[in-house]
Order: C-alpha cells, then sequence, then structure tokens
C-alpha cells in the first residue's frame, strides 16, 4: 500500500499489512498460540531513527482479563511521538524497550480464560492506556477486554483505528468529569485536532451547544459536525469573538493564553478541563519522589485559586479505558456521527520513517511543552 494523503493531518494511520503478507514471521507455538511477532520498537528515546522493525518480538501469555488482537491498523497519536522523545522518561525509561502505539483495529486471535464479551475471529478496535509499555504497534497486540469493543461495520480498520484513544479522551472530560447534558455550552479549545474533534460530535450527539476554536481550514469540517460557532484562532481575538458563560471548556491545547481565555468564559460552577496536565512533565523534570507531590501541589493550588476567583472547577484530564464509553462511541460512529479524517496511511515498514518524520513535525505543533 502506498501513502495517502489528504488536505491535513488529523490523524495518521498504519496499516501493518503489507506486500510481504499478513502473518509475517510471526511464530506460533504446537497448541496454535502465537509466540512471536513482528514489532516497531524503541529501544531508547530520540528521534524518529531510533525505532526498529524487529522481526521476533515476544507475545507474552495472556492474562485472563487479555484479548490477543490481530492488528490491522493502527494509528499515531501525538501521544506516540511525545514518548518516543523522552516524555514520561521518568516512568518509562527503566522500562526500555518499549512498543509505542495506543490504537488498534483488528481482529480476536485469542482470549484470556474469563473474557466473555468476545470471540475469536470478531473484527475489534480500541485503545491501550497511556502508560501500557506493550503498545499496538506490532502484528498482534494485548489489551484487556474492557479496552475493546466490536469494531463498526460502518467504516474500515483504517478509520477504526483513528478513533478510540482520541474519542475515549474527550469521553472522558465531558461525560465523567464535566457530566455534560442536553442544553449545556460547551467550549473546545483546538477543535480542530482529533480529541477536540471527537468532543464536538460527542457533545452535539448528547444535545450541547458547542463552540469550538480551530484553525481556518478547519472551520467548515467543525460547523458540519454541528458545532454553532467556530472562531479562528490564528485571526481572530477570541474573548471578543466568543460570548461567555460556558458550562464546561475542553482545551486541548493547554497553554496559559488558552487557560486564561477558557476560565474566564465559564459560568459559576462549570469546569475546565485540560489535556496537558503536568504531571508527567513535572515527574520528568524532579524525578518521582519530588515530582509527583509537587504536580499534586501545583493541582490543589491552582483547583483552589480558581475555585475562589471564579466559582469554578479546574481538572486535569486523562485518557482511561472506558467500556460503556468505548461503546457509546461504537454505537455514534456506526450511526455516521463520528468519524475522526485519516490524513494518510503507512504500510508499517516501507515508510515508517518517512512517517515518524513527519508525525514528528506534526505532533510539535500541538505540545505544550
Ligand atoms: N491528557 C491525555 O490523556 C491526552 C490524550 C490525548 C491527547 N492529549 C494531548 O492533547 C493534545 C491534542 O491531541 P490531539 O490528538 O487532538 O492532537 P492533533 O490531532 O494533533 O490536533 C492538534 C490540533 O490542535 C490545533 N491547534 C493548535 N494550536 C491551537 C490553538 N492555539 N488554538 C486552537 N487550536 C489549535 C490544530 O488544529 P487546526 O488544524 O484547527 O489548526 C491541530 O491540528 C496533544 O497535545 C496531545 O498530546 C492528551
Amino acid at each position: 500500500m502506498g501513502i495517502v494523503s489528504m488536505r491535513r493531518r488529523i490523524s495518521l494511520s498504519l496499516s501493518l499489512s503489507d506486500s510481504v503478507g499478513w502473518d509475517w514471521k510471526s511464530k506460533v507455538s504446537q497448541r496454535g498460540i502465537v509466540t512471536s511477532c513482528r514489532a516497531v520498537v524503541l529501544p531508547r528515546f530520540g528521534g524518529p531513527e531510533v525505532l526498529e522493525v524487529r522481526p521476533n518480538v515476544e507475545v507474552p501469555d495472556l492474562k485472563p482479563n487479555e484479548v490477543l488482537v490481530r492488528a490491522r491498523a493502527v494509528s499515531v497519536n501525538p501521544l506516540d511521538t511525545r514518548m518516543r522523545s523522552g516524555y514520561g522518561r521518568s516512568i518509562f525509561e527503566p522500562l526500555l524497550p518499549l512498543i509505542l502505539g495506543r490504537d488498534i483495529s483488528g481482529e480476536v486471535a485469542a482470549l484470556g480464560a474469563s473474557v466473555r464479551s468476545l470471540i475469536v475471529g470478531q473484527e475489534v478496535f480500541g485503545a491501550l492506556h497511556p502508560t501500557a509499555i506493550r503498545g499496538t504497534y506490532a502484528d498482534y497486540a494485548i489489551l484487556s477486554e474492557d479496552e475493546l469493543a466490536p469494531k463498526p461495520v460502518a467504516v474500515t480498520h483504517v478509520e477504526a483505528s483513528a478513533i478510540p484513544f482520541a474519542a475515549l479522551t474527550a469521553w472522558r472530560a465531558i461525560k465523567s468529569t464535566a457530566r455534560i447534558s442536553e442544553g449545556q455550552r460547551l467550549l473546545v479549545i483546538g477543535g480542530g485536532g482529533a480529541v477536540g474533534f471527537a468532543a464536538i460530535q460527542l457533545s452535539v450527539a448528547a444535545g450541547c451547544h458547542v463552540t469550538t476554536t480551530c484553525g481556518s481550514q478547519s472551520i467548515d469540517r467543525l460547523l458540519a459536525a454541528g458545532a454553532e460557532q467556530a472562531v479562528d484562532y490564528t485571526a481572530e481575538d477570541l474573548e471578543l469573538a466568543i460570548k461567555g458563560n460556558f458550562d464546561a471548556v475542553l482545551d486541548t491545547i493547554g497553554v496559559p493564553e488558552t487557560e486564561r481565555v477558557g476560565i474566564n468564559l465559564l459560568k459559576r460552577g462549570g469546569h475546565y478541563m485540560t489535556l496537558q496536565g503536568e504531571a508527567a512533565s513535572l515527574t520528568d523534570r524532579y524525578g518521582l519522589a519530588v515530582g509527583l507531590p509537587l504536580a499534586t501541589a501545583v493541582l490543589l493550588k491552582k483547583q483552589i485559586q480558581y475555585r475562589c476567583s471564579h466559582g469554578i472547577e479546574y481538572c486535569w484530564t486523562f485518557m482511561r479505558a472506558d467500556s460503556e464509553g468505548l461503546d457509546e462511541i461504537r454505537n455514534l460512529t456506526e450511526a455516521g456521527k463520528l468519524k475522526i479524517p485519516v490524513e494518510k496511511t503507512f504500510p508499517i515498514v516501507q515508510e515508517f520513517k518517512i512517517l515518524w518524520a513527519e508525525t514528528c513535525i506534526c505532533g510539535c505543533q500541538s505540545v505544550n511543552v
């Protein structure tokens, strides 16, 4: 498969099927269990050049709640490029080599003893937790049962692989944290990205009124998805263009400027949620022993400060597996109400270095360092 390039990067999907054939060098035991497979390994932190495609990476035995998934497509999230560069090194450095990749769409190859909701051969999609060290950039990945759901039949594996991590991040913020309900007003800062776009679609499906900020090239797409106002952050003064009194703000950018704007546009009792929590960056800088308590102190200080000054709830929000959320994401995808555009697809071997070189550049645009 060659490179497919669309107008802009929203999410990149990496097709694992290539001209060499699907089960490329995977080893299968006498009992029919896959014991090793091809994987993209991160032996040390650095640029795209540090990634290695290894032919025989061990596939561990399944725990009772785990599922072996034969990958048909996986996607690249900003977290993957950040982890490759050393983000989270305080946690991940002792665990190297890692396999990156959170999202997957594929088929169930084997089931742990207690898995009841899936069957072998079934098409599934899902996403691993941000701290998982054996990621999905492999012919066979291992996810727990609650990290997977049946793949929506309305989309291809490539399209499905772009959805779960971004949509579950949005779900956690707007459904679990802010608990948005019909008729409420939501501001999505950065609606042009995968998480922001998913948040818009989930909120519109819940009957909310959505305003968003994005680049000029994203405006039509976000309005078509149901946002009532899309403000170009490169050309307009957000504080003049957007009228306040929001019930919730999801800030996917999370820099001081967007935080200030978002906080000021909330009504009392509203939720400000940033995707750029500082726990990993502080533990990377100061080590786990100092960084974790420091991050807790920073978060508490901001929560108290904003509660006193604006009467609002300030939160760092993170992706977390949620089977109820994944089921609703699947239903909305099936109904054509949720999609994440895919910009490019790459075969895993031939184009891998190009993929990472390009996502490295794209990823930096959205990183809050
Ligand atoms: N905390 C977590 O668990 C978690 C989970 C997922 C992602 N994240 C983080 O959240 C961020 C977004 O992730 P993503 O997957 O949505 O990334 P993405 O798909 O790469 O989207 C980034 C988008 O942000 C937009 N943007 C950049 N600067 C902006 C600004 N000042 N105002 C408004 N929009 C701006 C751009 O959209 P335009 O095209 O419209 O310019 C860009 O396409 C990343 O930093 C990622 O690491 C955190």
